[in-house]
Order: C-alpha cells, then sequence, then structure tokens
C-alpha cells in the first residue's frame, strides 16, 4: 500500500507541473483528493482493512492528502505571482530623469530681497524684546486717520489719497467707509487697544497709495512700523533703536540726518533722511537730485493718540516710526528704481540669495 501511495504522489506530481491554468489545477487536484478521487478512495478503504495495517496506511494515506492539497495551492499562487509580475512589467513607467532634463537646468526658487530684509529686521526687532504684529489691508477710517488724530477735513488726509470702497449697505449716503490702509501706522491703533504698557512691537506690511510712481515711489509698497510705549521714554531712546537698526542692516555707519517733520500723530516729529546710496548724494532720480532719501520718519506718540488707544498720556509716553521698507531695500542692495520690486521680472528676483 505504501508503494502506491508513492506512486500515486509522483503521478500527481508530475502532472501538476505540466498545468499553466488555475482551472486545471483544480480539476487536477479534485481528481485525487476531490470526493471520488482516488486519494479519497484509498481512505476510504481504511474501514475493510485489518487495525494493524490501518494504522500504518491511515497517516501516510492523510498525510498524502494534505500534500495534494498544498501543492496545488502552491501552484496556484505561483501562478498568480506570475500573473502579477507580467502585469506589472508591462505597466512600468520610468520615473528616471532623461537626458533633457538635468538638474541643473531646474531653477530652485528664492526669496524676494523685500522679504529678505524684512526678516532680517524681524529678527534685530525679536532680539530687542519687540513683538511682531500684523493687520488687516482694507481698514476703516478710525484706524487709518481719526484714531492719529487725523480728524475728517484735516489736510493731512489729502497727503495720503487712497482707494476707497463704499459700505454696501450704505451705498445711498455714499459715505466713504473703508479704505486700504495708506500705512502701517493703523497698527499702531490696533497695538494700543489690544495691550497695555510697557510695550514694544514692529509691524511689517504692504501699504496702498493713490500716487504717480517714479523711481522712489510706488502705488503699493512696504512699511514698518514701530512703537515703544511705557515710562518716561524719550527721543534718546527713539535715536538709540534707529541707529541700531541702520548699523545692523548696512553692516556700516551710514550718513544720517535728522530733521522736524510733520505728521498729526507725533509730537515732535522728525524726518530720518540717509545719505542716497545709489549716487552716494551726488544726485539722482531716487534722492530726486538732493543727496538724501526719506526712509525713516519718527517721532514721540501724540497724546491723542495714546488716548485713543486706551493709554493715559498722563502715565505713559513713547515713540512711534515709520520705516519705508522698499527704500532701505533699495539702499541696502544698489537698487535704482523701486519699480523692479514689483515686476516679477525673474532677471532681477533671480540676483538675490536663493533658498
Ligand atoms: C507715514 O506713512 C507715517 N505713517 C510714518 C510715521 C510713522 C511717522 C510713525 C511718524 C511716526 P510717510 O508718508 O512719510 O509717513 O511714509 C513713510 C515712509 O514710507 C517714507 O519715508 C518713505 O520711505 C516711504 N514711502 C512713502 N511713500 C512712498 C511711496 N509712494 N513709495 C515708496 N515708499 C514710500
Amino acid at each position: 500500500m505504501a508503494h502506491d501511495l508513492q506512486k500515486v504522489k509522483e503521478e500527481f506530481l508530475e502532472k501538476l507541473r505540466t498545468l499553466t491554468k488555475e482551472a486545471d489545477i483544480l480539476n487536477l487536484k479534485a481528481e485525487y483528493v476531490g470526493k471520488t478521487g482516488v486519494v479519497s478512495q484509498m481512505l476510504k478503504s481504511l474501514k475493510d482493512m485489518d487495525p494493524e495495517e490501518r494504522k500504518a496506511f491511515g497517516p501516510k494515506a492523510n498525510e498524502l492528502k494534505d500534500q495534494i492539497n498544498d501543492e496545488a495551492t502552491a501552484a496556484i499562487e505561483k501562478l498568480e505571482i506570475a500573473d502579477i509580475n507580467k502585469k506589472l512589467a508591462e505597466q512600468k513607467i520610468d520615473i528616471s530623469l532623461n537626458d533633457q532634463i538635468q538638474f541643473k537646468k531646474v531653477k530652485s526658487g528664492g526669496f524676494h530681497p523685500r522679504t529678505l530684509i524684512q526678516q532680517e529686521i524681524e529678527d534685530i526687532f525679536l532680539s530687542m524684546g519687540f513683538d511682531v504684529l500684523d493687520g488687516p489691508h482694507v481698514e476703516d477710517e478710525f484706524h487709518n486717520f481719526e484714531a492719529l488724530n487725523i480728524p475728517a477735513d484735516h489736510p493731512a488726509r489729502d497727503m495720503q489719497d487712497t482707494f476707497w470702497f463704499h459700505d454696501p449697505s450704505n451705498r445711498e449716503t455714499n459715505d466713504k467707509k473703508y479704505l486700504l490702509r495708506t500705512h502701517t501706522s493703523t497698527i499702531q491703533v490696533r497695538g494700543m487697544l489690544s495691550r497695555k504698557p510697557p510695550f514694544r512691537f514692529i509691524a511689517p506690511g504692504v501699504v496702498f497709495r493713490c500716487e504717480r510712481t517714479d523711481a522712489s515711489h510706488e502705488m503699493v509698497f512696504t512699511q514698518l512700523e514701530g512703537m515703544m510705549v511705557g515710562k518716561d521714554i524719550s527721543v534718546a531712546n527713539l535715536i538709540y533703536f534707529m541707529k541700531t537698526i541702520l548699523r545692523e542692516i548696512f553692516k556700516k555707519d551710514v550718513e544720517v540726518r535728522l530733521r522736524p517733520g510733520f505728521f498729526p500723530f507725533v509730537e515732535p516729529g522728525f524726518e530720518l533722511d540717509i545719505r542716497c546710496l545709489i549716487c552716494e548724494g551726488k544726485g539722482c532720480s531716487v534722492c530726486k537730485q538732493i543727496g538724501w532719501v526719506e526712509l525713516l520718519p519718527c517721532g514721540m506718540v501724540h497724546p491723542n493718540v495714546l488716548k485713543a488707544g486706551g493709554i493715559d498720556p498722563e502715565e505713559y509716553n513713547g515713540f512711534a516710526f515709520g520705516l519705508g521698507l522698499d527704500r532701505l531695500v533699495m539702499m541696502r542692495y544698489g537698487i535704482d528704481d523701486i519699480r523692479h520690486l514689483q515686476s516679477g521680472d525673474l532677471r532681477f528676483n533671480s540676483q538675490f540669495k536663493l533658498y
């Protein structure tokens, strides 16, 4: 009997090796271990054997049944894997770079020069304990003018003409209500109303003015506001911070001049001009032939502004400044026309530090 089992096994394996379809394998398996299969018949005959013979033959016959099942399953799996591999080979996509696309031809991006300088200034002020604030581009008259001591009909409003939105709920009366902010001083107001003195913060951002463009004027440009409020703050503190920032940015002493300047929201007010670094003071289109560039208006915060910000001017005072960020970028990199900054021209932009 044992001899028969071995023969059956060899016969099964031999047939199995020739099959290449799952259905054929299943049929072959049924021929051997199906209900009426060869091995099943052998197992059925166990009951007619005497106990000794059954004991010797039974386990071996069962073992063969398991082997046939396993071999059939393994053969089917092999077919399935071969099928998957075939499909993968047919659908293969070449993800390697071909000869035309080379890494050196893929240009990586870079920061805009204004972003580079803004980040530098933020780092410097953060290291001196200032917060960095942000504010909305669309403002109301209160934040852009009134809280800054520029009431309606004040002539200072004419110096900062801008783009107005009508309040849709108020179209009939044609009230001018919302506007694109003309300066970052709006964030002085928001900063004061959102914190208690003492505090210090800067606020970089885009501002908008309806004006004619030239080498040093844009309609959309950036400023960087700064404000410090506390007790006994003086012009000396203001000048210290102005000098520090210019020294850190230019990495050398630059020639500046401080002259009186009028802004309704500071008293006294100053204009801090920088000797034009484009023409070295000889006169050019950037400095309008005068050799100096208006860069950093500043002053001591007017008591009315402190009051509008909910701060008692009898107890606290402070300074504020509004740096012309684009002009600083021009001076730092020797850019002779502010319009390059908005041009989006890669020949210009790619000259600055890459990531
Ligand atoms: C103001 O906008 C004041 N809010 C600044 C200020 C803040 C004064 C706090 C006192 C205290 P001004 O209009 O001068 O001021 O603008 C500030 C700076 O922005 C200028 O010195 C200049 O560097 C820059 N600037 C002004 N107009 C333009 C423009 N059209 N294009 C580019 N830069 C400009």
